[in-house]
């Protein structure tokens, strides 16, 4: 498959030739796009409370960050020039966001993290800076000239509130506009100036650090280790200092350490958990007028689900994990959980009978009716799924 997303690269070729290896720019990668939000708009949300965004103002040694929510008098204050408004996870709160990055698929989804936008005025930008994540930045409305540097010095200024290059050498220099994408893997130097009123999306990914993984499979196992013993000593020996501790002690006790074991299925567990595990800051929010049971599954049969975009379902060796939590679905469930997890939509049963979800593609031929019935037991899932506000009926 080609496509203008990857300026005619195939996903498959865009994963052995360019990405995590270099910078790539694509003119016109997504025809038409001229952004998804206007000023007024990006101002709105941020100044709401469950959207995380930042403003940077300054340029060359002076910066300045605010953390929002904002409001419409902190805009007023501002200049003509040299700020940035910046609104994370935009795909949580805007549909045409989260189908923005639906588009981005071709990547795993436990890579995936989140759709960001800037807007900046002219002259506005955050500083000549390096990233330890993949990104691609999409550029909206307006223009913005992106220089980039693939220079090892990567040392930042002190005692700023932004992470900046102490020395930028720019070895390229474009400027986007709208439709066209920059594709930079990490640690590449880059420095991006607003030429006019502009909004570039930026696509993110998770790449935890070894720590990061190793801490927090340590709390993992902290929560799961069964160990049998206690300390036991019927040899004991008199010891001339009383206030030392043996040898005989210290290899008693690397003995039952030593027993801390683990296996590729608690790594599977624990990578489940960690990856579907959404970020600290973000809170699902329950349908406050619940549909009953029968009439639930009745609009998802004939609407069909999505997950919330909020949601991250994940699946591995027969084992999914939703938003942290890990369970194993029934043989015949598989399937449409797969799916869910790949599409994030499961189509409606056309012509099926109640309680019963069918899947788009994976019907057999026979039509109308043929669907094969899938257990009760996922009406009942996707039912609690929905309760907490992690799925929904489909809505188109
Ligand atoms: C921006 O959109 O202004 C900054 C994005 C980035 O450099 O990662
Ligand atoms: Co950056």
């Amino acid at each position: 498959m080609m496509t203008t997303l990857l300026g005619g690269l195939s996903p498959s070729r865009f994963l052995r030739d360019v990405w995590h290896k270099r910078p790539l720019l694509i003119r016109n990668a997504v025809p038409g796009f001229a952004g998804l939000l206007t000023s007024s708009e990006m101002q709105q949300l941020a100044s709401r409370d469950d959207v995380e965004s930042r403003l940077i103002q300054g340029s060359g040694t002076h910066w300045q960050l605010d953390h929002g929510p904002f409001s419409k008098s902190d805009f007023k204050r501002l200049p003509k020039i040299e700020w940035t408004l910046l609104l994370q996870s935009l795909n949580h709160v805007l549909p045409e966001a989260d189908a923005l990055l639906s588009r981005f698929s071709f990547i795993p989804h436990a890579r995936l993290d989140d759709l960001m936008v800037s807007y900046a005025v002219p002259g506005g930008s955050v500083g000549p800076h390096f990233d330890s994540y993949d990104v691609f930045l999409l550029q909206g409305q307006g223009h913005r000239r992106w220089q980039i540097s693939t220079q090892t010095d990567l040392t930042i200024l002190d005692d700023l509130p932004l992470k900046i290059l102490r020395r930028f050498k720019p070895e390229e220099e474009w400027v986007l506009g709208p439709g066209d994408m920059l594709y930079l893997p990490p640690h590449v130097a880059h420095y991006g100036v607003a030429e006019d009123a502009c909004t570039t999306y930026s696509i993110g990914f998770r790449a935890p650090t070894t720590e990061e993984l190793a801490h927090g499979f340590l709390m993992h196992l902290q929560d799961t280790l069964k160990l049998e013993g206690r300390y036991a000593d019927p040899d004991l020996r008199l010891q001339a200092h009383p206030g030392e501790i043996s040898r005989a002690m210290l290899s008693q006790i690397e003995g039952m350490i030593a027993k801390i074991k683990w296996s590729k299925r608690d790594i599977a567990e624990f990578a489940g958990r960690y990856l579907s595990e959404p970020k600290p800051n973000v809170f699902f929010d329950p349908p406050e007028a619940p549909l009953s049971r029968a009439a639930f599954n009745k609009q998802a049969n004939q609407k069909g689900v999505a997950l919330n975009p909020k949601s991250r379902l994940l699946f591995t060796r027969g084992r999914f994990f939703i938003n942290g939590e890990a369970f194993t679905p029934a043989a015949d469930e598989t399937a449409a959980l797969q799916h869910l997890a790949d599409q994030r939509h499961l189509a409606p049963a056309r012509g099926t009978p109640p309680d019963v979800y069918a899947l788009q593609g994976a019907r057999p031929a026979g039509g109308l009716g043929a669907a094969p019935p899938l257990p009760a037991t996922l009406p009942e899932r996707f039912y609690d799924w929905y309760e907490a506000g992690w799925l929904e009926i489909e809505t188109e």
